[in-house]
């Protein structure tokens, strides 16, 4: 039983490390830093953020997808990142996953997704460009996905920003536990699992009831009976036996003593 716990925590933390596969870096030889960085973004994949744009002019809906596609997979063509014009209902790709630059510092990750539709007029008619600003914020996995500005007023290198917090941007904390610490906190944890599973097997399964609930009473009983021995051993100065022993030696406390005792017992 605690076999197949224990399979099921490590099956789940394997299932964590998995790296992001959709997002394609560009290069023909991509960078090791940044693919480390792209699987740290691993918790947000597939995730899906829409944020509204409304200047009383225009409106526009932007949707974002982590490392996966906007649309259903009969219409991707690798979209990451979606312009929607709400009122001529008219969407373009500002950018797409198989294009992706990530880079990063102390407390935020800047994802960029290229190759979106080309500008009709502006930016020298380059294609579109999105950059993600993740900024970490402890308390939340993803949250407050928001269009910051769209440059366009340049003859290239245009782009359309946007920022959200996750926690995923955070620095990666040093562990303050020590070897040491973390195994007694694994050893703790066990026998925390031995004693719960343990009972509700002997009350459950067997049936016990009171103290015979305690997982295997009887051997820690008799552990229990076999360490107290090991100390009147090792601790106590004098033999056991001795208090008999010393009373064949005075002959006249041999009369006297069982006397005085018995008058402390005599009711008052
Ligand atoms: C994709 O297809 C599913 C059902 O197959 C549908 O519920 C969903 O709305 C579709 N998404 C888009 C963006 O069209
Ligand atoms: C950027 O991310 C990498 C990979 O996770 C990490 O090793 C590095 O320390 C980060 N850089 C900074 C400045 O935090």
């Amino acid at each position: 039983m605690y076999a197949r716990l224990l399979c099921v925590c490590l099956a789940a933390v394997s299932v964590v490390a998995d790296v992001i596969e959709d997002c394609k870096l560009s290069g023909d030889k991509t960078s090791s830093t940044e693919q480390a960085l792209l699987s740290r973004l691993a918790p947000l994949k597939h995730k899906r953020f829409e944020t509204t744009y409304n200047d009383g002019k225009d409106s526009y809906t932007y949707t974002f997808v982590v490392c996966g596609h906007v649309f259903n997979s009969s219409t991707s063509t690798n979209e990451g990142l979606v312009q929607n014009d709400t009122k001529a209902s008219k969407t373009t790709v500002i950018g797409r996953i198989d294009e992706t630059h990530i880079i990063n510092g102390t407390d935020w990750i800047l994802l960029i997704y290229k190759n979106g539709e080309k500008y009709d007029s502006h930016c020298g008619s380059e294609p579109r460009k999105a950059m993600i600003m993740i900024s970490c914020n402890k308390n939340t996995l993803a949250d407050g996905f928001t269009i910051i500005s769209e440059e366009k007023d340049k003859n290239k290198e245009c782009f359309y920003l946007f920022e959200m917090d996750s926690s995923v941007a955070c620095p990666i904390e040093e562990s303050h536990l020590s070897v040491g610490s973390i195994l007694l906190i694994v050893f703790a944890v066990l026998v925390g699992l031995y004693i719960i599973g343990g009972f509700l097997y002997q009350r459950f399964v067997v049936g016990a009831k009171g103290m015979d609930q305690f997982p295997n009473i009887t051997f820690w009983r008799e552990l229990g009976n076999l360490v107290a021995d090991g100390c009147d051993f090792v601790c106590r100065s004098q033999p056991r036996s001795s208090e008999t022993a010393y009373r064949g030696v005075g002959d006249d406390h041999l009369g006297e003593e069982p006397e005085e005792r018995d008058d402390h017992l005599l009711p008052m």
